[in-house]
C-alpha cells in the first residue's frame, strides 16, 4: 500500500515558508551569505517581526515515499539514528542552494527502494529550515546539525569564486565530529546534483582499507590544482612523494567516519588551510585539502555515480555534456545552477534532467 502512494507522484500543495532577511534581496545570493556569515551581526533570516522587505520560499509538498516489500516492514515509530541497517546521507541546507538541496532529497527518495531506511543529516548554519525539511518531506528521517561558521572563518581565504569560500561549504571536513559517534559511513552528497539511482548501491561500496571514496579522474591534470609556489616547495609538495594522487570531486563521497575519527582526518585538512592562509598553495575552495589529504589513498568509485561539470564553466557560462557512460548521479558543479538557469529561460539542454525534481513554487 505504502508503494501505492509512492507511485501516485500526485503533489499536495502545502505552503512552507522560509523568511528570509532583507540582505538576501538586496545583494546577490553569494554575497549575501558572506556578508551576513563573515560580519557575524545579525541572524541570517529572522521571524515574524523582521522589518524590512521580505522573501518567503515556498515549496510543495514532496509525496510519500514508502519500502517496497523486500525492504522488510519498517517498525512503528520512526529510526532512530543509532539503529542499523539505515544508510545515511549528509547534506548542507543554507538559504542559496536551498531549492537545489530539495530537489537533491527528492531524487534520492524518489529513485530508493528502501526510502524508509534512508537517514538525512543536514548540515546547517542557519535557524528555521528544520520545519521547512520537514513539512516538504513528510515522514523523512533526518536530524539537524548546527555548522558553526567559526569554526572555520579564520581558515578560509578569498577563493576565485566566492561561493566557493562559504564556511558551510567546509562542513564536510567536520562530519566525523558533527554526526553521532554512532555513525560509521556516511555518504556525502552537494546540494547541486540529483541521484537518479538507488543510493543503497552508493553506499554498498567496497572502500577497503580507504576511509573515503570517490570517482576519481585520473587523467585530469592534477598539477594545476596547486599553484606554482606550492609545487616549488618541495617541503609542500613532498606530501605526495610515494603517491599517485588523481583529481576527485569532493561533491559525492562515501566516508568511513570510524577511520576518519581514528586517524583525526580534520586536523590534517586543518593544518592544510592554515597552511592556504599564509602561502596561497591552491586556488579553489575546499577541495585541494581533501586532494591533499587523501590524493592516491582514494576507494575508486564508478563515474557513473559522479557525472560532473554539469553547471558549466567557472568563468563563462557554458554549456556542458554528459561524459559517455551509465548515470546514477547528475551534478550541477561550475558556476551555473539549473534552477537560476530555468527561471531565467537561458537553460542548457541537461536542466531540463534536474527539473522533475524541483519542488519550489515561488518566493513572493
Ligand atoms: C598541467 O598543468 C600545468 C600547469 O597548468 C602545465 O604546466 C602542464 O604543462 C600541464 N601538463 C599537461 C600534461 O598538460
Amino acid at each position: 500500500m505504502l508503494w501505492i502512494s509512492r507511485l501516485s507522484g500526485f503533489f499536495s500543495a502545502a505552503m512552507m515558508m522560509v523568511v528570509l532577511s532583507p540582505s538576501f534581496q538586496t545583494f546577490p545570493p553569494a554575497e549575501a551569505i558572506r556578508s551576513s556569515q563573515m560580519d557575524g551581526a545579525s541572524p541570517r533570516h529572522g521571524g515574524v517581526g523582521n522589518s524590512g522587505p521580505l522573501l518567503q520560499l515556498s515549496f510543495r509538498r514532496a509525496p510519500v515515499f514508502g519500502n517496497a516489500r523486500e525492504c522488510g516492514v519498517p517498525g512503528q515509530s520512526r529510526p532512530g539514528v543509532c539503529d542499523p541497517g539505515l544508510v545515511h546521507v549528509a547534506i548542507t541546507l543554507d538559504l542559496v542552494y536551498l531549492r537545489g538541496s530539495i530537489a537533491a532529497i527528492h531524487s534520492i527518495l524518489q529513485h530508493s527502494r528502501c526510502p524508509e531506511s534512508l537517514f538525512f543529516h543536514f548540515l546547517v548554519s542557519d535557524t528555521g529550515l528544520e520545519t521547512l525539511v520537514a513539512s516538504t518531506f513528510p515522514n523523512l528521517n533526518f536530524k539537524v546539525y548546527y555548522f558553526d561558521p567559526d569554526l572555520v572563518k579564520d581558515l578560509i581565504s578569498t577563493s576565485v569564486r566566492q561561493a566557493l569560500e562559504q564556511p558551510l561549504n567546509h562542513a564536510r571536513n567536520y562530519l566525523a565530529d558533527l554526526l553521532e559517534p554512532c555513525i560509521g559511513r556516511v555518504i556525502y552528497l552537494d546540494s547541486d546534483l540529483v541521484v537518479v539511482d538507488d543510493i543503497s548501491k552508493l553506499w554498498d561500496t567496497d572502500l577497503g582499507t580507504k576511509t573515503i571514496g570517490a570517482p576519481e579522474y585520473c587523467h585530469a591534470n592534477f598539477t594545476r590544482y596547486f599553484t606554482d609556489s606550492f609545487w616549488s616547495n618541495k617541503q609542500l609538495s613532498g606530501t605526495f612523494s610515494g603517491r599517485r594522487p588523481c583529481y576527485f570531486n569532493t561533491g559525492v563521497m562515501v566516508i568511513d567516519l570510524r577511520k576518519w575519527r581514528h586517524v583525526g582526518y580534520t586536523k590534517r585538512i586543518e593544518r592544510w588551510m592554515e597552511i592556504q592562509k599564509r602561502e596561497r598553495i591552491y586556488e579553489l575552495g575546499s577541495l585541494p585539502p581533501f586532494l591533499l589529504v587523501f590524493g592516491g589513498h582514494v576507494a575508486p568509485i564508478e563515474h557513473r555515480w559522479n557525472q560532473h561539470g554539469l553547471g558549466g564553466d567557472n568563468v563563462r557560462g557554458s554549456c556542458r555534456d554528459l561524459h559517455p557512460g551509465p548515470i546514477s548521479l547528475l551534478h550541477w558543479s561550475g558556476s551555473g545552477k539549473p534552477w537560476l538557469r530555468l527561471d531565467s529561460k537561458h537553460q542548457c539542454p541537461l536542466d531540463v534532467l534536474w527539473a522533475p525534481y524541483d519542488l519550489y513554487l515561488r518566493s513572493f
